[in-house]
């Protein structure tokens, strides 16, 4: 039997998730939330961002949450940094990794960071530095990869040119984002294998919404090409709140179901991951789109009908005629 193929997933419901959420998770609930994620074979979990907290309220609470949380070894807890401000504020938390943003799209940059692409990148130049100097690695996320929703498309060569930027000065990875599910499985195919041919020793991750309901395509044509990385929201929660008609990421408890049975070995203890996703919806008040919180894995089994032995009693009874 040959060998499953490991691919590794980040957790990005404490940070993409809660941002969009229009009512104030509690600390305490966000604490215990990444708790329960810690334990159930994800590689990473995305735990808050250090953004200014008038721009996103949702998350103030940053510093507090990740010295809340109890770490697990193995696991690498990360977090979503903007400027030299974030990073501070990151490095007095200790987090694992700095997930750095910057946006492909200069009008989802400007409307987002309030920075042009420039100013972006010079403010994320200073944050490696102190990075180095720290010891602490860096993954950068770029978004609006594959399309920004003001501008339309995205020229692929400035993907690659931002990526060469920041790989030049030490990012171990760079995640890839559709950040307003505007991608399709070839586009994501074409990109992920010219990233993965051009940029051999940095880690590639896909970070994707399923907007237009592309998300677990996109996924797979991105396994099929060679990406081993993905982030993924538990209940399919997420959202830029500056980017217009943004809704949920990929869904982690679908997208693990549908990679265990297409052969993939994804690490992730998928029964645990449907218990957090259980709870999400008594935790931020509403229904989330996760089809496995609806609909359950495909081999969970329902009782016939009352009337089944009627049912099939009348049948039999045909042939019997
Ligand atoms: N953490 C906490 N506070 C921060 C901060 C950070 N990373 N960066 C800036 N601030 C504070 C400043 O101290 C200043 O505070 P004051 O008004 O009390 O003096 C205020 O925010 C404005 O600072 P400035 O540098 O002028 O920021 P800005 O208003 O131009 O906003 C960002 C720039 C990047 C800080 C802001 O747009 C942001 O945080 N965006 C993130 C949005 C996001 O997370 N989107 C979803 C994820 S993709
Ligand atoms: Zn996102």
């Amino acid at each position: 039997m040959s060998e499953r193929i490991r691919l590794f997933i980040n957790d990005v419901s404490p940070r993409d998730g809660l941002q969009n959420e229009a009512s104030f998770v509690p600390t305490a609930d966000k604490i215990a939330l990444i708790d329960a994620l810690s334990c159930i074979g994800l590689c990473r979990i995305e735990a808050t961002s250090f953004v200014s907290p008038k721009a996103i309220p949702a998350l103030a609470d940053a510093a507090q949450v990740m010295q809340g949380i109890t770490r697990v070894p193995g696991v690498i807890y990360t977090a979503l940094i903007p400027n030299l401000r974030g990073a501070e504020r990151a490095l007095e938390c200790r987090v694992d990794e700095f997930n750095l943003v910057m946006s492909v799209s200069e009008t989802h940059n400007l409307t987002n960071l309030r920075m042009t692409r420039a100013q972006s990148a010079s403010a994320l130049d200073e944050v490696m530095a102190l990075a180095r100097a720290a010891g602490v690695p860096v993954n950068v996320s770029l978004s609006c990869s594959f399309g920004c929703p003001m501008e339309g498309d995205v020229d692929p060569g400035e993907v690659m040119r931002l990526a060469d930027h920041f790989v030049g000065r030490g990012a171990t990875g760079i995640t890839l984002c559709d950040t307003t599910g505007m991608a399709y499985p070839t586009q994501v195919a074409d990109l992920c294998r010219r990233h993965l041919g051009v940029f051999l020793n940095t880690d590639l991750t896909l970070h994707v919404h399923d907007t237009r309901g592309m998300a677990l395509a996109n996924v797979m044509a991105a396994a099929q090409a060679g990406v081993r990385r993905f982030d993924a929201s538990l209940g399919g929660l997420g959202g830029c709140p500056y980017a217009p008609g943004a809704s949920g990421n990929a869904c982690t408890e679908d997208m693990v179901h549908m990679l265990e049975l297409i052969g993939y070995d994804t690490g992730v203890h998928l029964d645990a991951l449907i218990a957090c996703a259980d709870r999400l919806p008594s935790l931020i008040g509403h229904p989330v789109p996760s089809q496995m919180v609806r609909a359950g894995r495909r081999d969970r089994r329902h009782p016939v009908p009352a009337s089944f032995e009627e049912i099939r009693a009348r049948a039999l009874a045909r042939d019997a005629a």
